[in-house]
C-alpha cells in the first residue's frame, strides 16, 4: 500500500515557479491541457507577474505533500460563464496516492465556508479518466459538453451542500 500522505494547501509563490515551470513544460501532465509550455526565461517572467498580482479569494494554491509542493489547485471564473471553476495540476511523482482528490476536498470546504457561491464547476477534457476519477469522488456530477478552452469539453458541477442540485 502506497504511503498516505498529509495534503496541506497554501497560497501559490514565487519559490513555485520551478515547480509550475516543471509541470507546465511535461507534456504527460499537460497531456489533457492547454498545452505544453516551454521552461523558459520568458515564461518565467510571465509567472513572476502573474504572481505579483494582489491576492484575492480564488486564484491557485499550492498542494503540498508531507510538507512538500507536489502541485497546485485553483478557483478561477470559467470563461465569461460567470461560474467558478475547481482545477488542479500534480507533478507526475505524486500521481495515483490520493493527493488530488483530498486537495480538491479541502479546497470546496473552502469554497463553502467562505464564498458565496452555489455551486462549483469542473471542465475535462474527454479521456482523462483520472481527472474525471477525482471529480467523481469528491461528488460533482457529469452535466453535459460544452465548448470551452476552444474545444469540446466534460462538464462537471458540484451543488453547495444542503442546496438541490439543477
Ligand atoms: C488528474 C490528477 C490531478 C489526478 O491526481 P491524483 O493525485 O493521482 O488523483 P487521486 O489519486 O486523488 O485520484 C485518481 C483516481 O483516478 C484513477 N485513475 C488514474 N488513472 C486512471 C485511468 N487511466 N483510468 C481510470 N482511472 C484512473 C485512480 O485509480 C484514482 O481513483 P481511485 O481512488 O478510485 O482508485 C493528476 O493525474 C494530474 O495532475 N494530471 C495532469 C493534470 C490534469 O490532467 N489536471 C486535470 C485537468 S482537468
Amino acid at each position: 500500500m502506497p504511503h498516505s500522505p498529509t495534503v496541506t494547501l497554501r497560497r501559490l509563490q514565487i519559490a513555485d515557479i520551478p515547480l509550475v515551470l516543471s509541470m507546465e513544460s511535461d507534456p504527460e501532465v499537460m497531456r489533457h491541457s492547454t498545452g505544453v509550455k516551454p521552461a523558459d526565461e520568458a515564461r518565467r517572467q510571465e509567472l513572476l507577474a502573474w504572481l505579483d498580482e494582489p491576492v484575492t479569494d480564488i486564484g491557485h494554491w499550492a498542494v503540498e505533500a508531507d510538507g512538500i509542493a507536489v502541485g497546485w489547485v485553483s478557483l478561477t471564473p470559467l470563461g465569461t460563464t460567470g461560474r467558478l471553476q475547481l482545477a488542479y495540476r500534480l507533478c507526475q511523482p505524486a500521481w495515483g496516492r490520493g493527493i488530488a482528490t483530498r486537495a480538491g476536498a479541502q479546497l470546496c470546504d473552502y469554497v463553502w465556508q467562505r464564498l458565496d457561491v452555489p455551486k462549483l464547476v469542473a471542465v475535462v477534457w474527454p479521456g482523462n479518466e483520472a481527472s474525471m476519477r477525482v471529480l467523481e469522488k469528491l461528488g460533482f456530477a457529469f452535466v453535459g459538453r460544452e465548448c470551452h478552452y476552444g474545444r469540446e469539453t466534460n462538464v462537471y458541477v458540484l451543488c453547495r451542500p444542503g442546496l438541490a442540485s439543477g
